[in-house]
């Protein structure tokens, strides 16, 4: 595994994104020495369970990204914070709601770039959300066209699509609804020029080793041959496939993934 900069775990709601990114995050810090970061975007972090996990977050609060990055372009920090003051640059982020999203996925990106032994891990929100944070740069270019504003966006682009930088997970599970919802989320990363995509089955009941020799109960049985049906009618081939497991103790189930991706990726 050579490790990328940047990982983005992302699909919809409760499909696992929150376990596969923190066990995502220990199965990095075994295979190196860097440091390993979890971010979950524009939400706070379940820090709790972290440090349990002994994994560090990382934060780009929209505020301190904003005066870092005007704070740069002026050349001074106190300019910025008193423009930001300013109610032209209130209204400015309530015209332009991605504005923000693209100023921390920028700050993000400054931080990777400066820093070599720094690897991000993204929990993403939700599928919406990164199409829109992933989206963003080329909105922007199209509205500014010129001018130093769109010289960072090409810096950002370029990163985001740079197969050697950036690995983005979609996560389903085994139902009809959230593998198609994967597949069009998959196009649609490839349409914003996304293509190192891992495309990840979690919560498989018919993966898991307790069943596979027992007799079951006749529910856990159709659902198992439910799960099957899915997957073969479209025709889905998952570079990864996670179990659903039964222990469901949050620190437990991210050491069970973790050590899934771990053999799984030497393969
Ligand atoms: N492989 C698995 N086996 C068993 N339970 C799992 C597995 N993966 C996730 N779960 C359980 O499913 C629930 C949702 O997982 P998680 O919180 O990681 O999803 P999420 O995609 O981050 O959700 P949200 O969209 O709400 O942030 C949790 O209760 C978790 O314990
Ligand atoms: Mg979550």
């Amino acid at each position: 595994m050579s490790p990328k900069k940047l990982y983005i775990v992302t699909g919809k709601g409760g499909v696992g994104k929150t376990m596969t990114a923190l066990a995502l995050v220990k199965a990095l810090q075994s295979q190196t020495s860097k440091n390993v970061y979890y971010n979950c975007f524009d939400t706070t972090p379940d820090k709790e369970l972290c440090k349990k996990l002994d994994i560090k977050t990382i934060e780009f609060p929209i505020q301190e990204s904003t005066t870092e990055y005007i704070g740069r372009k002026l050349g001074s920090k106190n300019i910025a914070k008193w423009v930001m003051k300013a109610p032209f640059f209130k209204a400015l982020f309530n015209i332009v709601p991605s504005l923000g999203n693209m100023i921390t996925l920028g700050h993000m990106i400054d931080t990777l770039q400066n820093e070599d032994d720094d690897i991000i891990v993204i929990d993403a929100p939700s599928s919406g959300h990164i199409l829109t944070v992933l989206e963003s740069p080329k909105n922007f270019n199209q509205i500014f066209r010129t001018g130093a504003l769109v010289k960072d966006i090409h810096r950002m682009t370029d990163f985001m699509q740079s197969d050697d930088l950036v690995e983005t997970w979609v996560l389903n599970i085994p139902t009809e609804l959230a593998v198609t919802e994967g597949r069009e989320l998959i196009e649609k990363l490839g349409k914003s020029g996304i293509s190192n995509i891992k495309d990840v089955l979690n919560n498989a009941l018919f993966k898991n080793e307790l069943i596979a020799n027992e007799e079951l109960p006749e529910f856990l049985d159709r659902k198992v041959t439910i799960e099957k049906e899915v997957i073969k009618s479209l025709d889905s081939n998952f570079d990864l496939v996670f179990p659903m497991y039964i222990d469901k103790s949050p620190i437990q189930l991210v050491k069970r993934i973790e050590k899934k991706i771990l053999t799984e990726l030497k393969k």
